[in-house]
C-alpha cells in the first residue's frame, strides 16, 4: 500500500520538520510506503521510513525557468518522488497533457517515482462511467505505459469538497485503470480518517493520496496503520 500526503501550499520548513518527526515515530514499523509532498520551500533530506517528495518541478536539470525548480535543486534533498498532473496544476496553472507527458518522461528517465494524477470533472461524471473512462484514457494517451509509475485516480469534484464517489464507483474505476495500465492505482479526493478503512479495503485500491486530512500527522499515521491492517 502507498499512503501519500499532499500538503499543497500549507506548512513551512519548520512545520514540516516537526510533522516528519511525529509521523516517523508513529509509522516506523509500517509495511506501507509512506510519502509526504510538502511545498518546495519545505523540501528536506529525510532519512527514515517516511519519504519526502515534490509536488512539482520543471523537466530540466537547471536553467532559465523563473519560479521553477529542476533536478539540481531536488538532488540537494535526495528527492525521488514527484506528483505529476495534479488537477490543481491542470486547472489553475493550465498544464496540458503534452507538458504533463514531457514532465513524466523526464522524471521517469531520471529514476523518479512518479505519482501521475488523473481525474474527471463533475460534468463528465454526470454523463456516466463510460464517459469517465474515455476521459481518463485520453489523459493517459501521451503517457508511456511501459514506464514504472503509480496512478492516482482523483475525481476533481471530490478534491477538497468532502464529497466522494460511492465505494462501488471508486472500485470500478480503479479496477479498469489497473487492467488498462498494469500499475498500482491510488484513490484521492476527500479521503479522511473516517472513510479511509472502507476506501483502503476496496479490492482494487493500492493506497490513497490525501490532501487536507494529511496535514495532521497523527491522523495521517492512523491511515497508515489502517493500510497495514487491510494489506491485501
Ligand atoms: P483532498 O485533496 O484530500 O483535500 O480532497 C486530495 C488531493 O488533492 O490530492
Amino acid at each position: 500500500m502507498i499512503i501519500a500526503g499532499n500538503f499543497k501550499s500549507f506548512k513551512t520548513r519548520e512545520g514540516t520538520k516537526e510533522y516528519l518527526e511525529k509521523l516517523e515515530a508513529e509509522v516506523l514499523n509500517s509495511s506501507s510506503e509512506v510519502v509526504i509532498f510538502p511545498p518546495s520551500t519545505a523540501l528536506q533530506s529525510w532519512k527514515g521510513k517516511v519519504s519526502v517528495g515534490t509536488q512539482n518541478a520543471y523537466p530540466t536539470e537547471n536553467g532559465a525557468f523563473t519560479g521553477e525548480i529542476g533536478l539540481e535543486q531536488l538532488e540537494e534533498f535526495q528527492t525521488k518522488y514527484i506528483l505529476i498532473g495534479h488537477s490543481e496544476r491542470r486547472e489553475i496553472l493550465k498544464e496540458r497533457d503534452k507538458f504533463i507527458a514531457e514532465k513524466f518522461d523526464f522524471f521517469t528517465e531520471n529514476s523518479f517515482k512518479v505519482i501521475l494524477c488523473i481525474g474527471e470533472s463533475l460534468e463528465i461524471r454526470r454523463e456516466g462511467e463510460e464517459k469517465v473512462l474515455e476521459f481518463l484514457n485520453r489523459q493517459l494517451e501521451k503517457i508511456d505505459l511501459s514506464k514504472d509509475f503509480v496512478i492516482a485516480y482523483e475525481p476533481i469534484w471530490a478534491i477538497g469538497t468532502g464529497i466522494t464517489p460511492t465505494l462501488q464507483e471508486i472500485d470500478s474505476i480503479l479496477e479498469k485503470l489497473h487492467k488498462l495500465s498494469g500499475k498500482k492505482v491510488l484513490y484521492g479526493g476527500s479521503v479522511k480518517l473516517s472513510n479511509s478503512v472502507e476506501i483502503l479495503s476496496l479490492p482494487n485500491c493500492d493506497g490513497v493520496l490525501v490532501g487536507g486530512a494529511s496535514l495532521e500527522p497523527l491522523d495521517f499515521a492512523k491511515m497508515v496503520s489502517i493500510a497495514d491492517e487491510v494489506q491485501k
